[in-house]
């Protein structure tokens, strides 16, 4: 609906009254209006200009006065005339609301007079049925308003979830890499123990042919002196005293080689304990060595982790959202420092928070930049790189836990985030996704 006509819905086409008629004549026109709906009529000079307008109220008090229909009657209608608000028809409703509103005044002005672009006479309406017809569209807005909420709630859902995949994606590349090495070695030993061991084999089967030779009183000498050669050549090649030194090793190794892997796997659980659930004990440090574990991938090389925890009260949080957040950190840091550098985690506590700072050496950041981090989709990485969703998302999930997350920056000195998440939980955990 236009707004105009909108407005223009609201107005009637009264007939106005001339300035110059008796206030009998207008107390005439108005028994013989049947139409209730207007408590006063619009005076209107010769050029179609409004001047105001006569109220059923005021000319009631005159004929209730006495000799009021004698005193007043032949005096004109200007007399008994209040002002009128005036609106422009080309106003939109709200805009009409507005000025109308602006200027009501006290007896309650019940009735307003539309004019056209030149200020001529046009209707009449009653300031009622604007204000009806603007709770109408406003709860026609509040609809509209209500279904986006509820479609940017679930955009929002989505968006979390995909970063949550990304994140997820990441780790599961950080670890696949990390497997791989102990992986690689585990085979490759398992593969010379298989080839080392052959030979012992050999070995034991000529022993044993030799053993049952002695054994057997039909075995003739010629036939003890050969299994014995062969026995003899079997030891040679296989030379056991030296073998066993190598086994030795390898079976350390691939030992070694399966209890990292064992312990990625552990840290890959703690990790992604994909429930989001809220726990009452958790110790914020085993989220930083978690995490750590995760992005140790991505940390290899020329960072130097630095990490100074000290012992903090077990706090109630949801450990795999901290650990997103901690991973987002991490890999931001790790991604700022590409050329090397120092990523120093530092935790301490006092009687109500529990604090962690996570600082790199890498680029830092302009004003610019850093006023924008925690944006939704802010990102100075390159497509594909970065969603530019980290920062965002961490700084719901430690909003939701009542804590809070700072940052400051240098560009050339490095980064610095410090989180801040209370001991005890004032209410409970609103979840993020
Ligand atoms: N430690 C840091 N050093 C320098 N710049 C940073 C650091 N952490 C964040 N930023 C800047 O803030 C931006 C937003 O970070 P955020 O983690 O929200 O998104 P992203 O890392 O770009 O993408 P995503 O985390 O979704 O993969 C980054 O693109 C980067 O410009
Ligand atoms: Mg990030």
């Amino acid at each position: 609906m236009a707004a105009e006509s909108s407005l223009a819905c609201l107005s009637m086409p009264v007939e106005p009254l001339s300035p110059s008629l008796s206030i009998t004549d207008v107390a005439d026109r108005l028994l013989a209006e049947d139409s209730k709906a207007f408590l006063s009529l619009p005076v209107v000079d010769e050029d179609g200009v409004p001047l105001g307008l006569v109220s059923r109220h005021a000319l009631q008090n005159i004929f209730m006065m006495r000799f009021g229909r004698d005193l007043w009657g032949r005096r004109p209608a200007l007399d008994v005339m209040t002002p009128a608000l005036v609106v422009s028809e080309q106003l939109s409703l709200e805009q009409a609301a507005r000025q109308i509103t602006g200027q009501l005044r006290y007896p309650i002005t019940e009735d307003f007079i539309l004019v056209d672009g030149a200020g001529r006479y046009r209707g009449q309406g009653t300031v009622l049925d604007l204000l009806k017809a603007m709770e109408t569209r406003m709860a026609q807005r509040n609809q509209i308003l209500r279904k986006a909420l509820v479609d940017l709630k679930e955009s929002q859902t989505q968006l979390v979830q995909s970063e949550k995949m990304a994140s997820l994606g990441q780790m599961v590349a950080g670890v696949a890499h990390e497997l791989n090495t102990p992986l690689g070695y585990v085979k490759n030993n398992v593969q010379l123990i298989d080839e080392l061991s052959r030979p012992l084999f050999h070995l034991a089967a000529a022993q044993a042919a030799l053993a049952d030779c002695l054994d057997n009183p039909a075995c003739d000498e010629a036939q003890v002196a050969e299994a014995f050669n062969l026995a003899a050549a079997a030891r040679a090649e296989a030379a056991p005293e030296a073998l066993e030194a190598d086994l030795r090793q390898l079976v350390g190794d691939t030992l070694y080689g399966l209890g990292q892997i064992a312990e990625l796997v552990t840290g890959l659980k703690d990790f992604a304990r994909l429930d989001r659930a809220m726990s009452e004990d958790v110790d914020l440090n085993d989220c930083v060595r978690s995490a750590l574990l995760i992005a140790r991938n991505n940390l290899k090389g020329k960072i130097e982790v630095l990490q100074e925890l000290a012992e903090l009260p077990r706090l109630p949080c949801a450990p795999s959202q901290i650990n997103q957040v901690l991973l987002n950190l991490f890999n931001n840091a790790a991604q700022a420092m590409k050329d090397g550098g120092r990523l120093h985690i530092k935790s301490w506590a006092d009687q109500d928070n529990a604090y962690l700072s996570v600082q790199d050496s890498g680029h830092g950041m302009p004003p610019e930049v850093l006023r924008r981090v925690f944006d939704p989709f802010f990102t100075t990485k390159p497509v594909g790189e970065g969603t530019g969703l980290g920062l965002s998302i961490s700084f719901k999930i430690i909003q939701d836990h009542g804590g809070s997350i700072r940052v400051a920056s240098a560009v050339g000195r490095g980064t610095r985030f410090l989180i801040r998440l209370p001991l005890r939980q004032p209410a409970a955990l609103k979840r993020s996704a």
